[in-house]
């Protein structure tokens, strides 16, 4: 059984913060919402790390929209669908598609400077685009550029930023949504931050997976006090594997490297070949596309190479471009690689897959709205059900940016016609189970919770695998429960619910699709399964793992 709230706390004795507009992270989603929405009344931005913290930052390819003559938003719509193995929404592609273009330059007034040669904007390929449509930055610090340029437009307005604050629970009273309570890491003291509307854009959930792009901060915070709360999550089972992450090894224990560094797909859009062990080119038998096929195909393909020639990895071959080319068009992965001690120039890269991106999330409408009143979520925490069972890549920053600016649209609507919110704050008083002073260390249950999601919630999944996992997660979970107060307590709390939310609607889903691969099932099943699964916790408390799954299925849009 889940608890409605992480912690017990008493409202009334929490210093209060009064905003029109809470929003809940500080990426391309929330710095976006924030900037929509400054103007139209008070905003406060609650970010648990420093602001510049988050996947946003280290986003390398760059962003995807029809900007040049050659393509269009029906072109782009379509290589989105076609990536999604049959489970995108169509119509919310077709806002993003459509409205990307002008999000794009909009981004570029607020001060965003992306590469360009004669004036224009140079546009790269990555997989499965039919055409070059990715713009960039700086060859491959788009993601930095971007966190720059916003943060930038922040300071210069009057948005607050609650820097290392984390954001424990929404609070929730009558079926609204009235705030977040946080805890302000500095201070060791709680804050309550009422808001007429709350925005949850606080990124997915890498950080479950023992190997993994995601910083540290990207643990599934919002979507686990989103469910909590009563929302519904949607297409957890879909988590996107980026089919080349650097494979390096800390020489000091032997572990692998966390976070991975990326090698990024627009390396194989510039001609870079992936090859075997024995120095074969092998994804010309797997896909017509080859390096350019869709991710999840990419993915697939390099596992069942590294179980035939019984490596850790396979090699990303560059060797084609001259050391100044790489360096300039590439000039971080270049830098990060010598610093590794290859020259990818004169060798290739090792690379494996690693978890990447969270196609499932809090669900949403095509306005960010959820099912609970002044409840707004948008960027990677959401899903909107554009990205499918297998995001088209480079379409997740713009996510960020179209459905952050129709979230605030709408929230408007909210906070300049309802009538604000006037909670009884003693009423949400609700005392919890004491946490135990003792147990295992935080970290070494991170690792555990992460190891069993990797080995056996990853790539490749089965019934008795993921069985397995889900009591294993269960166990973690009893010994998270005996940890002392704290935000690394209830960081732990969170990825365990939503690892076993993970587990279990991977279970579920008795096919392969997309992202998720099951050994038992391993093809589609477009009978049973064109259809996305949606939990609540009102399920979730009453669900048994064998459950019947048609409880829990919508159909796809
Ligand atoms: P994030 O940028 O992850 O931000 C989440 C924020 O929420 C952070 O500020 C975090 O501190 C905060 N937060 C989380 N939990 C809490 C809490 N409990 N309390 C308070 N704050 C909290 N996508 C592309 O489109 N193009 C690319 O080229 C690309 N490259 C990528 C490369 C890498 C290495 C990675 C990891 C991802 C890449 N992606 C790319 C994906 C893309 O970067 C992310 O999907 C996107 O940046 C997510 O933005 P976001 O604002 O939703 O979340
Ligand atoms: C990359 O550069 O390969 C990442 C792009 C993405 O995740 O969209």
């Amino acid at each position: 059984m889940i608890s409605r709230y992480l912690t017990s706390f008493d409202p009334s004795r929490i210093r209060q913060l009064k905003y029109d507009y809470v929003i809940l992270g500080s990426g391309i989603a929330g710095l976006w919402c924030a900037l929509e929405a400054m103007g139209h009344g008070s905003v406060a931005i609650v970010t648990k790390g420093p602001r510049d913290e988050g996947s946003t930052k280290y986003a390398q390819g760059g962003i995807a929209a029809a900007l040049c003559p050659q393509d269009s938003p029906a072109l782009h719509l379509q290589d989105t669908m076609d990536a999604g193995a049959g489970l995108c929404n169509r119509e919310a592609v077709s806002v993003l598609v459509t409205e990307g273009p002008q999000r794009v330059k909009q981004l570029v007034r607020r001060g965003a400077e992306f590469d360009q040669e004669n004036g224009q904007l140079v546009l790269a390929r990555e997989g499965a685009h039919g055409i070059r449509r990715i713009v960039r930055a700086q060859g491959d610090q788009t993601g930095r550029e971007v966190e720059r340029a916003l943060i930038a437009e922040i300071q210069k307005s009057r948005v607050d930023v609650h820097e290392k604050m984390f954001g424990v629970d929404l609070l929730t009273q009558r079926d609204e949504c009235v705030g977040v309570l946080g805890w302000s890491v500095p201070k060791g003291e709680f804050v309550l931050f009422r808001g007429e509307v709350t925005i949850i854009a606080s990124g997915g959930a890498g950080q479950l997976f023992d190997v993994t792009t995601n910083p540290t901060v990207v643990t599934g915070d919002g979507a686990a006090m989103a469910f909590r709360a009563g929302a519904q999550l949607q297409d957890l089972e879909f988590m996107q594997f980026h089919p080349t992450a650097l494979a390096s090894v800390d020489e000091s224990s032997g572990d692998s490297v966390s976070p991975k560094f990326l090698i990024s797909e627009a390396v194989r859009g510039e001609g870079a070949q992936l090859l075997n062990l024995h120095g074969e080119r092998f994804m010309p038998h797997y896909h017509p596309l080859a390096e350019l096929a869709p991710r999840d195909v990419v993915s697939k393909s390099i596992l069942e190479e590294m179980h035939k020639t019984h490596t850790k990895h396979v090699l990303l071959d560059l060797t084609a471009h001259s050391r100044e080319a790489i360096q300039h068009r590439f000039p971080t992965i270049f830098r990060t690689c010598e610093e590794q001690g290859i020259d990818p120039s004169a060798q290739p890269i090792p690379v494996s897959p690693a978890a990447h991106y969270t196609m499932g999330g809090v669900k949403t409408g095509l306005n960010g709205e959820t099912n609970i009143r002044r409840l707004y979520a948008c960027g990677e925490a959401a899903c909107t059900g554009v990205h499918g069972a297998n995001r088209l890549a480079s379409n997740s920053l713009l996510e960020g940016m179209v459905f952050g600016s129709r979230a605030v649209t709408a929230a408007r609507r909210m906070v300049d016609r309802q009538q604000p919110v006037a909670p009884d704050l003693s009423a949400i008083f609700v005392p919890t189970c004491p946490r135990g002073r003792e147990g295992k260390p935080p970290e070494r249950l991170r690792k555990e919770l992460q190891t069993v999601m990797w080995r056996q919630v990853g790539l490749l999944r089965s019934d008795e695998a993921l069985q397995d996992a889900v009591t294993r997660i269960d166990m973690i979970q009893a010994e998270t429960a005996r940890l002392p107060e704290g935000p690394k307590a209830w960081e732990l709390t969170n990825m365990a619910q939503l690892a076993r939310l993970v587990a279990l609607s991977a279970l579920l889903r008795t096919e392969s699709r997309g992202a998720h691969r099951r050994s038992d099932y391993p093809e589609p099943d477009n009978r049973r399964w064109r259809k996305h699964i949606v939990l609540t916790r009102r399920l979730i408390d009453n669900l048994q793992i064998d459950a019947e799954p048609d409880i829990l299925v919508e159909d796809v849009k």
